[in-house]
């Protein structure tokens, strides 16, 4: 394609003259940052600076420390057109991490796919409840995540207890495709397995820990979500109309797979712990621990048989 630079806008008006010192500078770095908060703070969206330096480091490739110590260095016309189609997606609502294709979760960086859910720092709270479990559980602990997506509570866990071994399972072949290559860069692979499947339909291994954070949304609520979760596959948002429709499911095909003195610890959203605990009573499991988040809210139940 023939390049006009006469017809390019600069990136940033404020940026010298004197800086376009040949036809592939646009800008500057800090005038890039500048540029994107100020349509980022326009749009209303959260975290305008930091989307705006995360995207700009990610073109650049510069930590966010560095953009800080180097706001005069120039952009090229490629990184100054990358990083206005960055900025276009994300005004676009598509959630930051979508954009890079990762996810730090638990201390570790995952990889997304067009089929995994973006993990949430919510889910963190299934992983702290398996670990606290570690000096109760025979060993090695074998570990069951169903519905695991990108593989981040199976591999978080596996990442902080060197004995344990898992299984993950997912009804989508590209997320099993991504949890098992998270696995391997992440240095859990030989301990980790991941299967596609509905549930613990066809399994016959027993397990010491069964974790899920299933799809729990409701159908009804799908208008009132926030844009950016509209960038997640819907097969890992919802569950039928009133949400529980996964732990219906998941409930009673998990319970026989458990061994005597396993737990299961699900993931629940705000206002279902007491239907789900009805599930779990139906199928003749006890709660023994709510875990709450930051603000006190349960937002996962530890179960045991009986
Ligand atoms: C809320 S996402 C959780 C993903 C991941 N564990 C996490 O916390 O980020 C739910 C996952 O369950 C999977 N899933 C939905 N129905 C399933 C089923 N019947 N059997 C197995 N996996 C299922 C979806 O594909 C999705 O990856």
């Amino acid at each position: 394609m023939e390049h006009k630079p006469d017809e390019q806008k600069p990136l940033d008006a404020c940026g010298p003259a004197d800086r376009k010192h040949d036809d592939f500078v646009l800008g500057t770095i800090g005038a890039a940052v500048n540029e994107l908060t100020s349509q980022f703070t326009a749009a209303a969206l959260d975290t305008p600076r930091l989307d705006a330096r995360i995207l700009v480091g990610h073109v650049t490739d510069l930590q966010p420390s560095l953009l800080f110590a180097r706001p005069d260095q120039a952009l090229s016309a490629a990184e100054a057109t990358a990083i206005r189609t960055l900025g276009a997606r994300r005004l676009a609502r598509e959630p930051v991490s979508r954009i890079l294709g990762h996810r730090e979760f638990w201390g570790l960086d995952f990889e997304l796919n067009e089929a995994t859910l973006d993990p949430r720092p919510d889910t963190e709270s299934v992983v702290s409840a398996a670990l606290a479990l570690k000096d109760r559980l025979p060993e090695p602990a074998h570990v069951l995540d169903l519905g695991t997506g990108t593989g981040c509570i199976l591999i978080a866990i596996l990442s902080d207890w060197a004995t344990a071994r898992g299984i993950g399972i997912d009804r989508e072949p590209r997320a099993v495709q991504a949890a098992q290559a998270n696995a391997a860069r992440l240095g859990v692979g030989s301990r980790a397995q991941f299967r596609e499947g509905n549930w613990c339909e066809g399994l016959v291994d027993i397990f010491d820990l069964i974790v899920s954070n299933p799809p729990y949304i409701g159908e009804d609520e799908a208008n009132s979500l926030a844009p950016e979760i509209g960038f997640d596959p819907r097969a890992a948002l919802f569950a039928g109309a009133d949400g529980l429709g996964a732990y219906k499911a998941l409930i009673p095909s998990a319970k026989p797979r458990l061994s005597t003195a396993g737990r299961l610890i699900l993931e629940i959203g705000v206002t279902q712990e007491n239907a789900v605990e009805a599930l779990l009573n139906k199928a003749g499991m006890t709660v023994e621990v709510r875990v709450p988040d930051l603000s006190g809210r349960v937002r996962a139940l530890v179960a045991r048989s009986g």
